[in-house]
């Protein structure tokens, strides 16, 4: 099936995971900022990545409103994959009926704009103000981390998405 990923990123692991997935099933891979509904037309399957903020799949609209056909997602994020948290991660991102894929990222603070870094630390600053024993797993993540400059992405992750689109389709679709 004539598959495209597209996918929008803000430092790099985003593209770096979109380029993976790209190279294992061997198939054309767009910026969503350079692509055009028309481009998409003639791709059954579109594979979109994007990066998270606060919760939230960044570009998941804009890829929206350009795919007709069929879609699947993979979020890159900063923190590190929990079982159980995908649920809850496709309930706020409204893709209850969309296959999802959670792929970890890392955190390049030098790369983020002064806004983003300004966010952060508002964050960071909110978590020290709680007891640490009553934070999540994600806050003292996050709590620990915000100001760092770290790498968690792994090809690994990447075979659980390729994985999955050989076993719907029942047909070797990724690079040997
Ligand atoms: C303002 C802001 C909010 C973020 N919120 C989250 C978040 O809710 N969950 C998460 O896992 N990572 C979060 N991150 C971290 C990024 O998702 C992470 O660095 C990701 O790897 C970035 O991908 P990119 O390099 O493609 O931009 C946030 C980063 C910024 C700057």
């Amino acid at each position: 099936m004539l598959t495209a990923v597209v996918f929008t990123g803000n430092t790099g692991f985003t593209e770096k995971y979109a380029n993976w997935v790209a190279n294992q099933l061997k198939c054309d891979l767009f910026r969503l900022e350079d692509v055009t509904a028309e481009d998409l037309k003639k791709y059954p399957l579109v594979v979109f990545g994007g990066w998270v903020k606060g919760g939230y799949i960044q570009g998941l609209q804009e890829l929206q409103g350009k795919v007709r056909g069929k879609y699947i997602v993979f979020a890159v994020g900063a923190l590190p994959k929990r079982d159980g948290d995908a649920a809850r991660f496709k309930e706020k991102n409204g893709l209850q009926d969309i296959p999802t894929f959670y792929f970890e990222g890392g955190l390049r603070w030098y790369r983020l704009t002064e806004g983003q870094k300004a966010a952060l630390l508002m964050y960071k600053e909110t978590l020290q103000s709680f007891d640490y024993r009553k934070l999540s797993a994600n806050e003292r993540f996050f709590l620990n981390n915000i100001g760092r400059t770290f790498d968690h992405s792994s090809l690994d992750g990447v075979s659980e998405l390729t994985d999955f689109l050989e076993s719907e389709r029942g047909q070797k679709l990724t690079a040997d």
